[in-house]
């Protein structure tokens, strides 16, 4: 697909990250000279910075096999028990949504990271039943979460090595738009790669997908090529405003503000009154806004700042009663 000839290889072609980049070659390169499989890593953070990117890459740079699969899908524990046997040395196994994870096969998971070991229980009846321990070969865990928080103690205790990932600056997602212009072989004017990276909330995957729609119109209006003006035509008319805010950006904002007075809400009020399931807004939406400064987060709910009616061009009214 154009997703992976899109995706960089080596970290070397990984944009952005520079300090969890420059600590996983360290862990990488001393794992290789001993041996042994690069220790489980655990990366959180909004969705579209790049875990599974990180995932695809470390599996790359450890000459092991990608093996991927998410929280929710694993529905019980010899289905994890079937995706851990088929591991080879070396191998990256990536659990998406990892905080999702049933209690059961969580349980599977441990001695799996701990001991590469996978404790099965066999036997027809209880008389016969008993447990196998069946050794797995050394492989590296790489599990995904927008929640750390969400992630039990034990589980996140057996990672060794974690990190968040950060939104990316203008510069690194101008490297990125450009990357994929090259990739995709379109012309594009430099003030047109820093208006697409500009308004994609410091998230590549943002960045990836408006090109594309960028792209499409210049193919349609402008030859194939993406000048500034067919770039800013073509994000006004997806609804991207010069901050990168969209439609549920909008109605998240103005809904704080007319229907609760700018707050404080609480997310499940604000949710039910513009439709969105709360844990979208608060994995996929809030994460960014509260990044620019244009909500906060107090113990009795959401409050629009300042800055965001500034933003929308509405008065700020403070409820002074
Ligand atoms: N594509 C998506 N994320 C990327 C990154 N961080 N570096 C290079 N290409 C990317």
């Amino acid at each position: 697909s154009i997703e992976t000839t899109l995706r960089p290889a080596s970290l070397d072609e990984y944009i952005g990250q520079k300090d969890l980049k420059e600590n996983l070659k360290v862990f990488i390169n001393a794992a290789k000279q001993r041996n042994e499989a690069l220790d489980h890593v655990l990366l959180y953070g909004p969705p579209g910075l790049g875990k599974t990117t990180l995932a695809y890459i470390l599996a790359n740079e450890m000459h092991g096999n990608l093996k991927t699969t998410s929280g929710p899908s694993i529905e019980k524990s010899g289905d994890l028990a079937a995706i851990l046997s088929t591991l080879e040395p070396g191998d990256v196994l990536f659990i998406d949504e990892i905080h999702r994870l049933a209690k059961q096969v969580e349980e599977v998971l441990y001695p799996a990271m701990e001991d590469y070991c996978l404790d099965i229980i066999v036997g027809k009846d209880s008389a016969t039943t008993h447990n196998i321990r069946l050794s797995l070969p050394p492989f590296t865990l790489v599990g995904a979460t927008t929640r750390a928080g969400d992630l039990s103690a034990p589980l996140r205790d057996r990672f060794g090595i974690v990190n968040q990932l950060e939104y990316y600056d203008l510069d690194e997602l101008s490297q990125i738009v450009a990357r994929t212009s090259r990739v995709m072989n379109t012309k594009i004017e430099e003030r047109a790669i820093k208006e697409i990276a500009l308004r994609s909330r410091g998230t590549p995957r943002i960045a990836n997908r408006l090109f594309r729609r960028v792209r499409d119109f210049a193919q349609v209006y402008n030859n194939g090529i993406i000048s500034l003006e067919i770039a800013q035509d073509a994000l006004d008319k997806l609804k991207v405003d010069h901050l990168g805010l969209d439609n549920v950006d909008h109605k998240y904002l103005r809904g704080i503000i007319e229907r609760f007075k700018g707050g404080p809400v609480g997310l499940e009020a604000i949710a039910s009154s513009i439709g969105e399931e709360p844990m979208t807004l608060e994995d996929v939406y809030e994460p960014y806004l509260l990044q620019i400064g244009f909500i906060n987060r107090t113990p009795r709910g959401r409050v629009v700042t300042p800055k965001a009616y500034e933003h929308l061009k509405i008065e700020y009214q403070p409820d002074l009663f």
